[in-house]
């Protein structure tokens, strides 16, 4: 097989990709692992930020999202009791956010390649990528039991975290930055209406608590865990009772309860590889950074790197210019350790450590106060949670 650009890795960042390159007049395959039912149906994060709806718009997969989409214009923060709300409308004007989940992404993004005939080949997974250091790379991949070759001008790693494209990359040529956090997070999906209008992210003296929401019936709600929990430790009344307290807030408000049909524990972590290019072959999304979720950033930053390399394949294909692929590593890193930045932040203002002092429980205090005071503090957070611009 040959084609311009191989991309290996049908998540958001892949199936984005090779949407935009097809609809600019660039050839390309794509290469994913499992099959369709399995990826349409992975149960990942939900929160795009401005940058990502204008993205989408822009690529015509954006039906679904403005037809299902639960938009918000602010999120509401919780601490000693009182809330807050940080409003987006008066800190970052034009700028929302919209719950739609992962999933819906991927399956609209699915079937609109396939509906335009973009070469989307699931149950092909890479196995490795050779001379990406040259001109003319090749994705070795299994296929339908055969082994098989993709010979392309660009390879594109879309992999994920626990891809191949990154571990293509010579050691002594790339530089690694990571941070592991000493707490999880435990996420349920819950039978309920949601007990709040926007996200709500609750600090408490026993840990961190998020309300989030997938439909006007259906809640998504995690909470601050010890890293090794097992989900089977906590049935649905010591989860219930649990947030319960974490959200307690002076007042009439109370959280409403329903059947727990999924639990699970997330791991968190920071990582960043540099730079997101070798030779003729680049990365994105999870396969090059990953975020905490606390920020929400994760499938944003995915779509942002391959927005800024959807504009540099095209110019190349177009006239063979090369200062917007050069440029590709440098400009995605910018934002993306702004996102880290953010990520890391979030995280560790509203989650306890388990061997915090009470010196540092104040400076958590603190902090929540200035977010809350509508001040600079409160116009950086709404800036970055509603998404900085794609450079
Ligand atoms: N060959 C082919 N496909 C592969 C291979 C391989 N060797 N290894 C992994 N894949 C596929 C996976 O099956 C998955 O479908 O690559 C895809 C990577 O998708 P994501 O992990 O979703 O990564 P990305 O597109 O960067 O999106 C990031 O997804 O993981 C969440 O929180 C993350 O929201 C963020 C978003
Ligand atoms: C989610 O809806 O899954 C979600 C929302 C906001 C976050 C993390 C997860 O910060």
């Amino acid at each position: 097989m040959r084609t311009t650009v191989g991309i290996i890795g049908a998540g958001p960042a892949g199936l984005l990709l090779a949407r935009m390159l097809h609809r600019a007049g660039v050839d390309c395959v794509l290469l994913e692992s499992r099959d369709r039912a399995y990826v349409e149906e992975r149960q990942r994060a939900g929160t795009l930020e401005q940058s990502t709806i204008d993205a989408l718009r822009a690529a015509g997969a954006h039906e679904r999202l403005d037809s299902e989409g639960m938009f918000h214009d602010g999120i509401e923060i919780r601490f000693a009791r009182r809330s807050h709300r940080i409003d987006f409308a008066a800190l970052a004007p034009g700028r929302q956010v919209v719950i739609h989940p992962q999933t819906k992404v991927v399956q609209e993004l699915i079937a609109l390649n396939l509906a335009d005939g973009v070469p989307v080949l699931f149950e092909a997974r890479a196995d490795r990528v050779e001379g990406a250091e040259g001109d003319h790379p090749v994705i070795r991949f299994t296929h339908e039991g055969r082994q098989r070759a993709l010979h392309c001008d660009f390879v594109v790693g879309c992999d994920g975290f626990h891809g191949i494209s990154r571990r293509t990359v010579p050691d002594a040529l790339t530089r690694t930055f990571s941070r592991r956090y000493p707490y999880s997070w435990l996420g349920i999906l819950a039978d309920v209406a949601p007990s709040c209008t926007d996200l709500l992210y609750a600090h408490s003296p026993n840990g961190f608590a998020l309300h989030s929401m997938r439909s006007s019936t259906v809640s998504r709600l995690y909470l601050q865990v010890p890293n090794g929990t097992d989900p089977g430790d906590w049935d649905d009344e010591r989860i219930w009772d649990e947030l319960s307290f974490r959200f307690a807030v002076d007042g009439d408000w109370k959280l409403d309860r329903g059947p727990i049909t999924a639990k699970s524990v997330i791991p968190m972590q920071s990582f960043v590889t540099e730079p997101m290019r070798h030779g003729r072959m680049f990365l994105a999304g999870d396969a090059a950074h990953i975020v905490p979720p606390t920020g929400a950033k994760g499938l944003n930053l995915a779509v942002a790197d391959v927005v800024v390399l959807a504009r540099a394949l095209t110019a190349w294909t177009e006239d063979g210019s090369t200062e917007l692929i050069d440029a590709y590593s440098d400009t995605c890193l910018r934002r993306v350790w702004q996102a880290e930045h953010f990520s890391w932040f979030m995280t560790t203002t509203f989650h306890r450590e388990p061997d915090q002092t009470p010196f540092e429980d104040r400076l958590q205090l603190t902090q929540l106060e200035r977010l809350t005071a509508g001040g600079p503090a409160a116009a950086e957070l709404a800036d970055n949670y509603t998404g900085l611009p794609i450079g």
